[in-house]
């Protein structure tokens, strides 16, 4: 049986995401939405939606099971624990919250009503994400030395409340916390050291890019970089292996990989720079690699609610843990440490 939600907040998210795929969902019934935007309500009004005239009603509303909270962040909180305090299940949106104390109420929150709670970092299911993460897991290349992960625009920050402080504004919350929870995803190692540079080249009051390198135990480097002014984009992905190198160019492209097979080389044929000829630089052959490419997968959003349905009913752990939006939330925290203190930072929780 379908599972009566009602989201909180008809933006962007809340209105063209989440409301609207509820509508399609096979495990979702969307009872309604709620808004403190008069405009917005009645948008939802005009497409057929029933609009709640408070949070209140929503709580008090008995026939309400998931509670989806599409808000900006600075009011995750208050309703997060106000949803699970009404004995309401609830996905929050990412950034889940402003620091860890506010994470770790939202947890205490949930343990003490007995409800379910996650993050929704549907970005676990994007299809660049999940094909450099086959290519770690199947070993295609051995193990991973360096990855790197960028995301790349040139229109600076959303004119909305991402540019403010006090509403959570800025890259790190808003495209960190998905990249970071991916790179957690492909590296399950205990992470040693963080180190971030923030950017301000068209916002001053919150970071509008940032370049971070998280190093893990074993010395692996995965480096995270979001730009918002750059009007030319460096590859999604880019990893440096044992056996070779993998390169994903764009959201939905396949992975370029060269897998090397002989290290040493009978003739190497240099080629030429401005200050003459270099072997050391010189591209390898097909001799001595082997070049080939690796088709994305297709993967289906609505099983993010498929699962945390599944969950509710105890037959499925739920897919984003408090632990892993805990480890999440503090390697942002110490990148926003290690940008203003100018260092790296040892990690520790
Ligand atoms: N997972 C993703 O891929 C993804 C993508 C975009 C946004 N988000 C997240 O979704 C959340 C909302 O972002 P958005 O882009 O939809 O913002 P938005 O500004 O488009 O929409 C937010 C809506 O919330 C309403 N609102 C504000 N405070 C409220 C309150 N206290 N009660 C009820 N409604 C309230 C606003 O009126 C607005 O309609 C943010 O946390 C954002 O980070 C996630």
């Amino acid at each position: 049986m379908k599972k009566n939600v009602v989201v909180i907040g008809y933006g962007g998210m809340g209105g063209n995401f989440h409301a609207a795929r509820a509508l399609k969902s096979d495990v979702l019934n969307l009872l309604g939405v709620y808004d403190i935007d008069e405009k917005r309500c009645a948008e939802a009004q005009e497409k057929g939606i029933f609009v709640y005239d408070s949070l209140d009603a929503v709580l008090a509303d008995e026939r309400v099971e998931i509670v989806i909270v599409a808000v900006p962040n600075d009011d995750h909180l208050g309703i997060v624990v106000r949803a699970l305090e009404a004995g309401k299940h609830v996905v929050c949106e990412k950034p889940v919250a402003l620091s860890l104390d506010e994470l770790d109420q939202m947890i205490a929150a949930s343990k003490k009503s007995g409800k379910l709670f996650t993050v929704h970092q549907n970005r676990r299911f994007d299809e660049d994400f999940r094909l450099i993460k086959k290519i770690v897991d199947e070993g295609v290349i051995g193990a991973p030395l360096r990855i790197e992960s960028r995301v790349h625009g040139s229109r600076g920050i959303p004119g909305d409340w991402r540019g403010m402080k006090k509403h959570g504004g800025g890259m790190m919350l808003d495209w960190g916390v998905h990249l970071i929870d991916q790179a957690l995803q492909i590296i399950k190692e205990p992470i040693s050291k963080i180190h971030c540079t923030m950017t301000n080249y068209t916002n001053k009051e919150v970071d509008d890019g940032f370049y971070l390198t998280i190093t893990f135990a074993s010395g692996v480097e995965y480096y995270v970089e979001v730009g918002t002014y750059n009007f030319i984009s460096l590859p999604r992905f880019y990893m440096k292996a044992e056996n070779g190198s993998a390169m994903i160019r764009d959201w939905l492209g396949s992975a370029e990989i060269s897998k090397c097979k002989y290290w040493y080389e009978g003739e190497v044929k240099p080629v030429q720079t401005a200050a003459g000829l270099t072997k050391t630089m010189a591209p390898r052959d097909i001799v001595s690699t082997e070049n080939f490419e690796i088709e994305p997968e297709k993967f289906d959003v609505h099983d993010y609610f498929r699962n945390f349905c599944r969950a509710i009913d105890g037959e499925e752990e739920m897919l984003v843990k408090h632990d892993e939006a805990r480890l999440v939330m503090r390697v942002m925290e110490l990148a926003f440490l290690s940008a203003e203190q100018g260092t790296t930072v040892d990690f520790s929780f």
